[in-house]
């Protein structure tokens, strides 16, 4: 009895003493985390689910300011952490287009970080080029965090598709992963298939070959143990899967034209292609889709993409209140 007294007294010790470790952190990879850290946000998280859906109220950012720098289109990742922010009592800054900023003037974006940091708390920075987010880091007094850079990493949209996953199917450990699209320029993808695999997934990569996952991927992914089926088609695949994660073309990304239109529509769902698959299979999306999923998969119960954009939220709340030193 003493000892479990103890080890529960123990445990709640561990557990300050991880949310402390996340006072002014930045968020830049997912390769920055432990899988216990990541459980710790994941479990932030779910207790953030009443106040993000304005069930409950709490305002434990009041007085606080996050700056939102998005120099690419974004819908759901800022919209999600300006809801994440204000619902939890706080105020929201922001740019977002480079049009409006000065880096139009010639301004380095080391200068407009350490001007941005005077004016907020945190900052939030989406960015076209891989690596601008470690760069804004390391100018930065105050946390950054990484809303995508280019094709590099997306590290709070990983961590709101394992909660959608935790949520959904229960533990990841030993289920049939799908990551299908595309996987070469796609951030999210890179960010998620290390995650997976650091909570044992098995993983499939479904892509066209000029648009498969990068080499380096595949070795980080190797390295934890864990060896992903590539392959450019879903046969013998989707009926045994849990999750089936698809990913848009990023067009924007593709340096030559006609390289997208020999892949764009090859890989569609449609509720053909889901005829003999399992009862609780999931499909993912971290959106915006374009034709990858038909709308007439929307209606079946395994879309889940649109709970996903929701669990944004949560999610964006635990880390904003995490780096600014809030306990849940
Ligand atoms: C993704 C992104 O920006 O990387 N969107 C998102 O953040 N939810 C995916 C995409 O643009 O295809």
């Amino acid at each position: 009895m003493v000892s479990r007294i103890f080890r529960f007294f123990g445990n709640i010790m561990q557990q300050s003493q991880l949310t402390d470790s996340f006072i002014g952190r930045d968020i830049v990879s997912i390769h920055d985390f432990s899988k216990t850290e990541i459980e710790h946000i994941l479990d932030f998280a779910e207790s953030m689910v009443p106040v993000a859906q304005g069930a409950q109220q709490a305002t434990p950012l009041t007085n606080k300011i996050l700056a939102t720098l998005f120099f690419e289109p974004s819908t759901r990742t800022r919209l999600s952490f300006e809801s994440a922010m204000t619902r939890l009592g706080g105020q929201v800054v922001g740019i977002t287009e480079r049009e409006g900023s000065s880096l139009m003037k010639g301004e380095t974006l080391a200068d407009t970080i350490r001007t941005v940091e005077k004016y907020s708390d945190v900052i939030v920075l989406r960015h076209p080029q891989e690596g601008a987010a470690r760069l804004a880091a390391e100018f930065s007094n105050k946390p950054v965090i990484n809303a995508g850079d280019g094709a590099g990493q997306h590290p709070t949209q990983t961590l709101l598709d394992l909660f959608t996953i935790q949520n959904e199917i229960g533990d990841i450990d030993g289920k049939n992963i799908v990551l299908m699209g595309d996987l070469k320029y796609g951030r999210t993808v890179h960010s998620l298939a290390y995650a997976l695999a650091m909570f044992n997934a098995k993983l499939y990569f479904v892509a066209p070959d000029l648009l498969q996952m990068p080499v380096e991927m595949i070795d980080k992914v190797t390295e934890l143990g864990v060896s992903p089926t590539r392959t450019n088609s879903l046969s013998g695949i989707i009926n045994d899967a849990d999750v089936l994660y698809v990913t848009r073309i990023q067009k924007e990304r593709i340096p030559d034209e006609t390289e997208y239109k020999k892949v764009v529509g090859s890989y569609i769902v449609n509720n053909d292609l889901l005829k003999d698959v399992k009862e609780n299979l999931i499909i993912m999306h971290p959106l915006p889709r374009v034709t990858e999923i038909q709308p007439e998969v929307d209606e079946t119960k395994h879309a889940v993409y649109f709970h996903q954009a929701f669990n944004g939220v949560p999610i964006r709340m635990a880390l904003l209140s995490l780096v600014l030193g809030v306990k849940s």
